[in-house]
């Protein structure tokens, strides 16, 4: 032990503080919790970034010895939530805390350069944010953050505009208004899991196969069971007989239940072997190192062809069962079936032949792609494979759990609360009552926090221990157990005439869901449903078949399956069109959907069951397309100074939903306060996207009361009304429109209460700000105050509430349009993305700022995924590239340099003030504009993801 003394945000400590301890895990123990840590001491995503001495550090990567007498500033140096600095609130107006787990360390590097440059530039800017990893909103807006503090600085005022407005009818809705956890997140106070911990809890920690494909032979848990603190270890010879899956779906579940929280056969390297909870950490590694556990190895499969070969390995050799819809020959076909492999439970058939390493298959067509085909003028057929892509949250997935009062409560960082209890309770075999789900701020989720991985195991040992247990992925962890981005083999065949009028498409898209089936059915499906739709085309077919592997887990990545598809259709076509020698963009334009345009192809392509055919509705795919095409000036050819960089332009059309009709269902209820302010209750899981402003915005908007008036209460099972949860773009459509139903729910009631108090009529009342009711025939008005106050006293009628409850069976699809500039260098293969303009119709945007950024970081990370992003197995299914930095995902310096997002002010007919969804959509764009953008600058067709400078260079035949 030694003894350091050292300032902090202006107060000295003195602390003692081990040989080798961080000066990161001396700063928290103090209590500074805003010093994070996304990458286990890997000093890269600089979520750990302090003021040392004056000069930016990660905390992560000093000794707190050698802070001795050190001046340090952290990010609470800065303000509190109710007393932000500058720079945090141009942050929070700019649109960029969203998911935040960096953003108060971003906030204390920009205040830092502030300080020492009052008007900086973008190069500075670039400089001090190098260090720090964003995923969720790109890095655009943060030169817009610094402007607007600058400006605030300067003149006490913003100048410039943060985003375009909408519906200036409209007060709140449609305009930059801030994000109502924007304060509490930016200036690092309690929001995420981590921070809800509280003294005396146990620690989980898991051994892991080191084999992708084996049986466990033997374990011995006896020697590590009898150490000092060890509470429970919990394996495949003691967990529940209760298979599952842990794809957070509606119910009955699309997916097969294929697992059990621990089983006999580990089917990628990182499964899980045994779970040890102790005391402490340090105790629960010592005990998982005594643990002794024996294999049988089996031979294993890695890819969609692997999986497909005649004789190859089973990776599910189970008996298989079915909750509805079993075959006649079930009998027979379990004959066989290997006991140690457990069981495989479709829900209803999913096609699925695990004989054959097939978890699932679907099929459609409309018209006769055969005869569609023999007309075309020119026919291509190509393949186009993707690699498999993290989700990379930089707030790793976390569960802290204990029992209250008899039941087990759960402090989850997920995007579907309703989902993990259902499938906790299933779990555990309890009932729903016993559990409550407490969401809390999600620091980032891209889909990965749609599952529920680390909530059934932590939920179920807390369940049997009594104890308040946390686990935390480590980011190892995240990549080789974590859901991940299915790697698919998407082929196109696709026909058209000579002006390029398409007259029949085949899709045959093979999908690789690794050791289990999670979203195996609807991934692969939304490369069509999300692609195939773009087209005006009488003529299409699709064939979708998912393997079982051994590759680390795969599961729901935003854009869900439609990245690869857009990857797949649209290069396809402008494969076509090149061979037709015709201009891709007329061909885009000519063969584009419509409004009024009937989607006969829906009807194949429902989750499981017969989809809707629905006509094209509100659409801003033309307008997208012709101002896109503008932007970047397409057909005019440019060139560079320098003979190594050729450059060439492409787009792509993207689609994807506003979550899913007939399937999803958000309910949302209201109340008036005794003092006439307001609280929302909305089942919707905000994972920093801002569903939670929208939902204050409903209220807002419809009573005239400012956003501050309105308190909103999310993902809490115990207080909020079911909701399917935040996933398949559903937030403000699904979410969203349950809380502008309960807002006009209670607008109704609370004039039913005012007329009654009033002695008016309901109609000849308004509500009008500051937060009252006028009469238009009287003249008369009561505040919303009173009339609460009078609601509630002895004689009153009660508390003044609305409650509402959305699903629809319309299709509210959000277009768009992305277009690129790239150049290519022939000598070296790389590739840099000069401009990207990504233009999207998200009905009305909502959150404008929060819109804008969302579409940015979305555009950034399928660049990434297209660039270079790529998990790498060796020949035994072992992930060479498990950090963040080896793994590569973009920063500042990757951003495009001329980069614009664009919302294209569309109205939609059904969704909450005519909006739609708005940031999965934008994962779509970049692979098929990049490739075709590669295309016209040096000629060749890039059809394997990443597209590395080695690969163009072999496509160049310059290796
Ligand atoms: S070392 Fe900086 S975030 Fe982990």
């Amino acid at each position: 032990m030694n003894k350091i003394s050292f300032t902090v945000n202006g107060k000295k400590h003195t602390i003692n503080c081990e040989q080798a301890e961080s000066l990161r895990s001396v700063l928290v123990r103090l209590g500074y919790q805003s010093v994070r840590d996304s990458d286990d001491k890997e000093g890269f995503a600089g979520s750990d970034t302090i003021i040392y001495n004056d000069i930016p550090v990660y905390a992560n990567l000093m000794l707190a010895q050698q802070a001795e007498g050190a001046e340090i500033r952290t990010a609470e140096s800065l303000g509190t939530s109710r007393n932000l600095h500058v720079v945090q609130q141009a942050m929070i107006d700019a649109g960029v805390v969203q998911s935040a787990y960096n953003a108060p360390a971003a906030a204390l590097l920009l205040a830092w350069l502030l300080e020492h440059e009052s008007n900086p530039t973008q190069a500075q800017i670039d400089e001090v944010l190098s260090g720090i990893f964003i995923r969720d909103t790109g890095y655009e807006h943060y030169y817009l953050a610094v402007k607007l503090a600058v400006e605030k600085m300067q003149s006490g005022s913003y100048k410039s505009e943060i985003s375009p407005t909408f519906r200036e009818n409209l007060t709140y809705v449609g305009k930059p208004k801030g994000k109502v956890d924007g304060p509490q997140l930016v200036a690092g106070e309690s929001s995420f899991v981590e921070d809800r911990v509280l003294p005396g809890y146990h620690t989980m920690v898991l051994l892991r196969s080191p084999y992708a494909h084996a049986y466990i032979t033997k374990i011995d848990t006896s020697k590590a069971l009898a150490m000092e603190g060890v509470v429970s270890i919990i394996t495949h010879e003691n967990c529940p007989d209760v298979f599952y899956m842990q794809a957070g779906q509606g119910n009955p579940e699309p997916s097969p239940h294929d697992r059990r929280l621990f089983n006999r056969k580990v089917r990628h390297v990182g499964d899980r072997v045994a779970a040890i909870i102790a005391e402490t950490e340090e105790q629960a590694l010592a005990a998982r190192a005594a643990i002794k556990v024996e294999y049988e190895i089996l031979k294993p499969i890695f890819t969609v062809e692997e999986a497909m070969a005649e004789g190859a390995p089973l990776v599910h050799n189970g008996v298989v069962e079915y909750r509805a819809g079993a075959p006649a020959d079930l009998d027979q076909y379990n004959k066989g079936a290997d006991p140690r492999d457990g069981k495989v439970i479709y829900q209803f058939p999913l096609h699925g032949d695990i004989r054959h390493n097939v978890a699932s298959a679907a099929h459609g067509k409309i018209g006769d792609v055969e005869k569609g085909f023999k007309e075309a003028d020119a026919v291509v057929e190509r393949t186009y494979q993707t690699s498999q892509i993290q989700c990379t949250p930089l707030e790793p997935h976390i569960c802290y759990a204990k029992i209250d009062g008899g039941r087990l409560v759960l402090h989850a960082s997920t995007q579907v609360p309703y989902h993990v209890r259902r499938i906790v309770a299933w779990v555990c075999q309890i009932p729903e009552n016993k559990i409550r789900v407490i969401k809390e701020r999600v620091g980032g989720g891209y889909g990965s926090k749609q599952d529920i991985l680390v909530e059934d195991l932590v939920g179920y040992a807390t369940w049997i221990t009594g104890k308040p247990i946390l686990y935390r992925n480590t980011r190892e962890e995240e990549f080789v157990a974590n859901s991940t981005r299915h790697p698919m083999r998407v082929t196109v065949k696709m026909g058209a005439k000579k002006d390029g009028t398409i007259t029949a498409v085949y899709m045959d898209v093979r999908a690789n869901t690794g050791p289990y089936g999670n979203h195996c059915l609807t991934v692969p499906m939304n490369a069509c449903s999300k692609t195939l739709p773009l087209l005006k085309c009488d003529n299409m077919k699709f064939d979708v078949i998912t393997y079982y592997t051994n590759i680390p887990p795969t599961g729901a990545y935003q854009g869900y399956g439609a990245p690869k598809g857009t990857y797949g259709l649209m290069t396809c076509m402008a494969e076509l069109a090149d061979e037709l020698g015709i201009d891709y963009y007329e061909m885009a334009m000519k063969n584009k959907v419509e409004p009024g345009y009937m989607l006969e192809i829906l009807k194949g392509l429902g989750e499981g069951r017969e989809g809707k055919v629905v006509p094209v509705g509100s659409c801003g795919l033309d307008e997208a397309l012709t101002k896109g095409a503008k932007m970047i000036k397409w057909g005019k050819k440019e060139q560079s100074d320098d003979p190594d960089w050729k450059i060439g332009k492409g787009f792509a059309m993207i689609q994807q939903g506003s979550g899913l009709p007939g399937l999803d269902h958000s309910n949302a209820w209201a109340k008036l306060l005794t003092d006439g302010t307001f609280q929302i209750f909305s089942g919707g899981a905000d994972l920093g996207t801002g569903l939670d402003t929208i939902s204050a915005k409903m209220i807002s908007e419809a009573f005239c009361v400012p956003m501050d008036l309105v308190t909103v209460t999310s993902g809490d099972t115990d207080s909020c009304t079911f909701d399917t949860g935040a996933y398949a773009s559903s937030g403000t459509y699904f979410s969203g429109g349950a809380s502008f139903l309960a807002a006009e729910d209670l607008k109704k009631n609370l004039l039913d209460e005012a007329a009654y108090q009033m002695q008016e009529k309901a109609e000849d009342l308004i509500l009008r700000a500051p937060g009252e009711v006028y009469s238009t025939k009287t003249g008369k008005t009561l505040s919303y105050a009173k009339l609460s106050h009078d609601a509630l006293t002895g004689t009153g009628r009660g508390q003044v509430m609305g409650r509402a409850s959305f699903t629809t069976g319309h299709n509210s699809i959000p277009y768009g349009a992305h277009f690129v500039q790239v150049a290519v260098n022939v000598r070296t293969g790389q590739v840099k993305v000069q401009k990207y303009y990504a233009l999207q119709d998200a009905g009305t945007p909502i959150n404008p700022e929060l819109a804008l950024c969302q579409m940015y970081g979305a555009a950034l990370k399928s660049i990434g995924h297209t660039l270079y992003e790529e998990m790498i197995l060796d020949e035994n299914g072992v992930c060479l590239n498990p950090t963040l930095g080896e793994y590569g995902v973009p920063m500042i310096s990757e951003k495009p340099e001329d980069f614009q997002a664009v919302l294209i002010d569309i109205n939609d007919e059904v969704g909450p003030y005519g909006a739609k969804s708005i940031s999965e959509i934008a994962t779509n764009g970049a692979a098929p504009a990049i490739a075709i953008a590669i295309h016209d600058a040096v000629g060749v067709w890039m059809r394997n993801w990443p597209f590395s400078p080695e690969k163009i260079l072999k496509e160049l035949g310059k290796i």
